[in-house]
């Protein structure tokens, strides 16, 4: 049996190219040779407030651009979270066992609660239902951007915790990186990563930003008075755009700088605009002809619920029986 693959975006925003080369780009490469499932988990995206217009919205943005960058349903599961209750349910018998202060020890519950009058219960136990999504189906890979490393850590630290109460019930999943590794930074402010939620629309590149748009941010996009094409951590802003060329063409930093060498920042934000043009322009196709086609989405949702439905309920009987729950 071949290993499984689990992931999962939020429709809580447009997706940037820090959601694409962090972790989006890669899905699709994990199809042939793992078993994969990919959702769209609209659970947690709730933890942010958004309105339910924008949500629905989102929600069908989202599964139109899995399927827009290559994920194909012959393949791999997507589906939403709200449509598989046992996200909901396993994420109750994983509360009760973790400690409250892991939870206020994470570093993005400190910083999102940080710009908070009141702080939701849902925000703080927002990485028990993330674990919960892994574990449900015995997911070995999990691939996400280096932002969400310290949930995959408190993941491990769940199933070690469960398993060490109830006996072995899960299996232990690790991070899956993309060849870059990439964490892409705001554009306007790169010591703050790429984020959906970004309020400066010019700080993000969007997977479905025109091309015009992808021009202007790029040579917007803040960098320094030193006026040489390096890659340190004194050239923050450079090093961010070089890191998103490299994310795409697979170039290293060193043979970008070297190609660079001599040439102003204009001759290298001019060639970066081309590449992130051309790397989101078939998407960006893909994109129009599925979100056209409500009705094919809806078949290939519903069909993905269906069997993640199949997965989560098993798991989770065997998950009640363990912590010693009567069976019906
Ligand atoms: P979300 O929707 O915030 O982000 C989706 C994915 O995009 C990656 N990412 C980035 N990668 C590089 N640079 C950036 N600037 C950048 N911004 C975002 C994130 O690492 C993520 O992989 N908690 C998850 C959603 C989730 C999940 C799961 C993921 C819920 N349950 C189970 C995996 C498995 C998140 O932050 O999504």
């Amino acid at each position: 049996m071949k290993d499984r693959v689990f992931s999962g975006i939020q429709p809580s925003g447009n997706l940037t190219i820090g959601n694409y080369l962090g972790a989006l780009s890669n899905f699709s490469k994990q199809q042939d040779k793992y078993d994969c499932i990919y959702c769209v988990v609209d659970l947690h995206a709730i933890t942010s407030g958004i309105d339910p217009k924008t949500l629905h919205e989102r929600s069908f943005e989202i599964m139109a651009l899995y399927l827009a960058s290559g994920l194909d349903p012959n393949k791999s599961i997507i589906f939403y979270q709200s449509h598989v209750p046992a996200h909901a349910e396993l994420m109750w018998a994983l509360n009760v066992i973790t400690p409250l202060g892991q939870l206020q020890r994470m570093t993005q519950f400190k910083a999102k609660s940080a710009k908070k009058d009141e702080i939701q219960a849902g925000l703080l136990n927002y990485p028990i239902l993330m674990a919960g999504d892994i574990v449900l189906y015995d997911a070995k890979y999990v691939p996400v951007g280096d932002d969400q490393r310290q949930h995959i850590e408190f993941t491990r630290d769940l199933v070690e915790k469960f398993n060490g109460i109830y006996g072995e019930t899960f299996i232990m999943p690790e991070m899956l990186k993309t060849k870059s590794g990439a964490r892409i930074m705001s554009l306007q402010d790169p010591t703050s990563k790429m984020s959906k939620s970004d309020e400066d629309d010019k700080a993000s590149i969007f997977i479905l930003d025109e091309p015009k748009r992808i021009e202007k941010k790029i040579k917007s996009a803040v960098t320094d008075s030193l006026g040489n094409i390096d890659y340190n951590n004194e050239q923050l802003g450079l090093k961010n755009l070089i890191n998103i060329y490299s994310a795409i063409t697979l170039k290293s930093p060193e043979e970008i700088v070297s190609e660079y060498s001599g040439k102003g920042y204009g001759a290298f934000k001019g060639d970066l605009a081309q590449i992130v043009v051309e790397a989101l322009r078939p998407i960006q196709e893909n994109y129009k002809e599925i979100i056209s086609d409500k009705g094919e989405l809806e078949r290939i949702y519903k069909d993905g619920a269906d069997k993640a439905n199949e997965i989560a309920s098993k798991k989770l009987s065997e998950v009640y029986e363990k912590i010693g729950f009567v069976k019906k």
